[in-house]
Order: C-alpha cells, then sequence, then structure tokens
C-alpha cells in the first residue's frame, strides 16, 4: 500500500467479545472464542504488514471482578489458544511473550503459557506481546518495589533513577513504545492499559467489535495513522 506508514508496535485493545456474542443470540464465551480466532488472524496480517512489536489486553488485573463463572472461562482461552494456534505461530515466526503476573493464574493456564513461551522463544518475525493479568499501576508499582529494592541493597543510588531506570524494570522491558493504539467496541478510554508504554502513542478507536474487527479494519486503521503527524512534544520544522 502506497504511503502508508507502518508503525513499529502496534497495542490493542481487545473489546466488544460478550456484545459481538449477544447480538448473534449466543453465550458471551462465543465471543471470546471468536475472538481468539481473530486474534490469530490479525497477528498474521500485522506481521505481513512489517509491524514488528504487537501488544494485546486480554485479561486486566480489573477483570477479577467479573463473574466467576467467566473469570474461570477466560482463564481457559490461553490453553484453548495455544493448543490450537501454537505451531502455526512458530511457522509463521511469530514469539509470544506476557506482560502481567502470569503466577496468580490457574496453574494449567500458566503451563501453558510458560510452553508457548519455550516454544515460541527462537522466533523472530513479530513479537506478540500478551498482557494477562496485567494493569499499569499494578505495574508502575512492580516497577518501584523492584527499584527501592536496589536501593536497599546499594545496588543503585536514588540519584540515578531515571527514566531507563522505570522503564527497564516494566515488564515490557525490551519492547519499544507503542506508537498506534487501537481500541475496538466504541469505548474511548485506556482502562488502565501501557500508561506508560503509551504516552506518545496515537490513539484510534473504532465502533466494530474485536471479532469483526477484520484486516480491512485494520488497513483503515493504518491509513488513518499514516495521516498523523507525531511531534513529540517538539515543532514541526
Ligand atoms: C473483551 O471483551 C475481551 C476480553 C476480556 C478477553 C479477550 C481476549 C481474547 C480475545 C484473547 C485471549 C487470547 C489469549 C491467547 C489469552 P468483553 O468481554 O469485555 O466484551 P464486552 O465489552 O462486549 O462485554
Amino acid at each position: 500500500m502506497e504511503n502508508m506508514k507502518v508503525p513499529n508496535h502496534i497495542a490493542i485493545i481487545l473489546d466488544g467479545n460478550g456484545r459481538w456474542a449477544k447480538a448473534k443470540g449466543m453465550p458471551r464465551g462465543y465471543g471470546h472464542i471468536k475472538g481468539c480466532a481473530n486474534l490469530e488472524q490479525i497477528c498474521y496480517d500485522i506481521k505481513d504488514l512489517g509491524v514488528k512489536y504487537l501488544t494485546v489486553y486480554a485479561f486486566s488485573t480489573e477483570n477479577w471482578k467479573r463473574d466467576k463463572e467467566e473469570v474461570d472461562y477466560l482463564f481457559t482461552l490461553p490453553i484453548i489458544y495455544f493448543d490450537k494456534y501454537i505451531d502455526s505461530m512458530v511457522n509463521k515466526g511469530i514469539k509470544v511473550i506476557f506482560s502481567g503476573d502470569i503466577s496468580k493464574l490457574p496453574n494449567k493456564t500458566m503451563l501453558a503459557c510458560d510452553r508457548a513461551l519455550l516454544k515460541t522463544k527462537n522466533c523472530n518475525k513479530c513479537i506478540l506481546n500478551i498482557c494477562l493479568n496485567y494493569g499499569s499501576h499494578d505495574e508502575i508499582v512492580r516497577a518501584c518495589k523492584l527499584i527501592a529494592n536496589e536501593v536497599e541493597h546499594k545496588q543503585i543510588s536514588i540519584n540515578d533513577i531515571n527514566e531507563k531506570t522505570i522503564q527497564d524494570h516494566l515488564y515490557s522491558k525490551d519492547l519499544p513504545n507503542i506508537d498506534f493504539l487501537i481500541r475496538t467496541s466504541n469505548e474511548k478510554r485506556l482502562s488502565n492499559f501501557m500508561l506508560w508504554q503509551a504516552s506518545y502513542a496515537e490513539l484510534y478507536f473504532t465502533k466494530t467489535l474485536w471479532p469483526a474487527f477484520t484486516k480491512r479494519c485494520l488497513i483503515k486503521a493504518l491509513k488513518d495513522y499514516s495521516k498523523r503527524d507525531r511531534r513529540f512534544g517538539g515543532v514541526k520544522k
């Protein structure tokens, strides 16, 4: 696509699975399964466009407030997802990593995540960063504690703390900042997602519900991104 700028790092808040299913007279779980299938496809589309990093919000630290039945179901998704798609992800060169405290997830879910990490560790076409039990506030508190611990043990001094120190203690320490953040389902908020990493991201909100967000929708979003003038607080020369 001519003149289309390709972001290095895209983030997506995958929203609207429940409403999508409801509109079809189906249970919410059906929406989540379709949402998973869509994630696989969009991940390949994103990789094919040359994007190097994709971060997705799969389960937030606030999602624990949902009915236990739905929370339990959501934790089966990584198991189902990796069972079904991991081999094709390896073939396509997608490396899976996680942001969030996955040690708090049910054991089977955690093991499925560990297997995905291991299986894809040598893939290098595109990194899929899945945020599971993730919240920005939680991530920043965690970073502060890790840094405080280093100060306490005299590994660094307070005066050495700078932006890079914070960045280096985030879950996503090895990833570049987010260039383009998409949220589906017509909600226009960040919901505690990547607040540090998305500080200069271009934001894009669409009415389309996540399971219906196709490659065409992605291209439309990227055309919009291509028109943005990113100044990062500077002045255009
Ligand atoms: C939001 O829809 C979606 C979620 C809470 C979970 C989405 C996660 C996936 C589709 C992928 C999971 C994949 C892996 C590998 C973990 P919603 O339930 O908030 O929808 P609603 O706002 O319409 O109710």
